[in-house]
């Protein structure tokens, strides 16, 4: 999320927990397992609430990604089957904002020792927050920045482009008018958008238990094999994610990064096929908020 100050960015990702579905036997036992080794098993309780992680951007790369004497797990893997939410995303050290791909791409979380290495599950959904630039205003009406066009640059140049690359839902966070405000909108309700998630989600378990891969639970991480097949649009979303593709250059990764956002986006509209609509919004989210400098380019 990418906004002014006051946006609402923080208010949105506190109430993110309200709308994620709960846990499934399997993943409970796995997340029970992550926070016994790390000895944050409150009183042994047992929740079916999904992890939510909100490290501060001072988190050490050790505290991230696990480590110090007896190799605990760190918060990709204490937010594993859940969310990790890094707030001010470009002020965490780059070496902490480092640790972050290998766990994204894999889901796994390696921690080297001098003679033995130790693995975690850290299967998260990332979701990060920050200003456009340092002053914090770039792009609003009437604003220039003091820094001139650097602060910008300079300010998103923090998040690499790797990093980047595998971040799929990129959204502008505009700021909102206290004459919004004091007539809002008819909105819907959370628990009726955590009935909706929850929905998406049963439809990917039921799929993935008829699927040839055993270990599959989402869409975000069965295999690009599998996601080729599942994710097959029909013929108008075929020619729009050749276009796109041909136009934007996207990476293989985006590719198929593309194609799992848009399955997703088909299952909350309870569709049995991608279509161009859900393509044409994947895409979106992968080119909103991009930086102005990969952009221009
Ligand atoms: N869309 C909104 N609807 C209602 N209240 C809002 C909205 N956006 C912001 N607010 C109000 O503004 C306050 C500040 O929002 P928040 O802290 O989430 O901003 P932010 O985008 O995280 O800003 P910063 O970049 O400074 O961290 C909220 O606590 C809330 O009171
Ligand atoms: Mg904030
Ligand atoms: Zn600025």
């Amino acid at each position: 999320m990418v906004g002014p100050p006051g946006s609402g960015k923080s208010m949105l990702a506190a109430r993110l927990p309200s709308i994620l579905p709960p846990l499934s036997a399997s993943e409970l036992l796995e997340v029970s397992m992550i926070h016994s080794i790390a000895g944050k098993l409150a009183g042994g309780k047992l929740s079916d609430r999904r992890p939510y992680r909100t490290p501060h951007n001072s988190a050490s790369m050790a505290a991230m990604v696990g480590g110090g004497f007896r190799a605990r797990p760190g918060e990709v893997s204490l937010a594993h089957n859940g969310v990790l939410f890094l707030d001010e995303f470009p002020e965490f050290t780059p070496q902490a904002l480092d640790s972050l791909r290998q766990p994204l791409e894999t889901g796994q979380c390696v921690i080297a020792r001098a003679n033995h290495r130790v693995s975690y599950p850290a299967d998260i959904q990332l979701v990060a927050a920050m200003n456009p630039c340092r002053c914090g205003m770039a792009g609003q009406p009437g604003h220039t920045c003091a820094r001139g066009p650097r602060c910008q640059s300079d300010y998103q140049a923090r998040i690499s482009g790797p990093l980047l690359d595998r971040i799929d839902l990129r959204v502008d966070v505009p700021a909102v008018s206290a004459a919004d405000l004091m007539a809002p909108a008819r909105a819907e309700p959370s628990a009726a958008v955590a009935q909706r998630v929850a929905r998406a989600r049963e439809r990917q378990r039921e799929r993935f238990a008829a699927s040839a891969d055993p270990y599959a639970r989402t869409n975000a991480r069965c295999s690009t094999a599998i996601v080729e097949t599942i994710a097959e649009p029909d013929p108008d979303g075929l020619a729009l994610l050749r276009d796109a593709a041909n136009a934007m250059h996207f990476s293989a990764r985006a590719y198929h990064r593309i194609l799992r956002v848009a399955r997703t986006l088909a299952d909350l509209d309870d569709r049995p096929t991608v279509g161009r609509i859900h393509l044409a919004e994947a895409i979106a989210y992968r080119r909103a908020g991009e930086p102005a400098t990969a952009a221009a380019a």
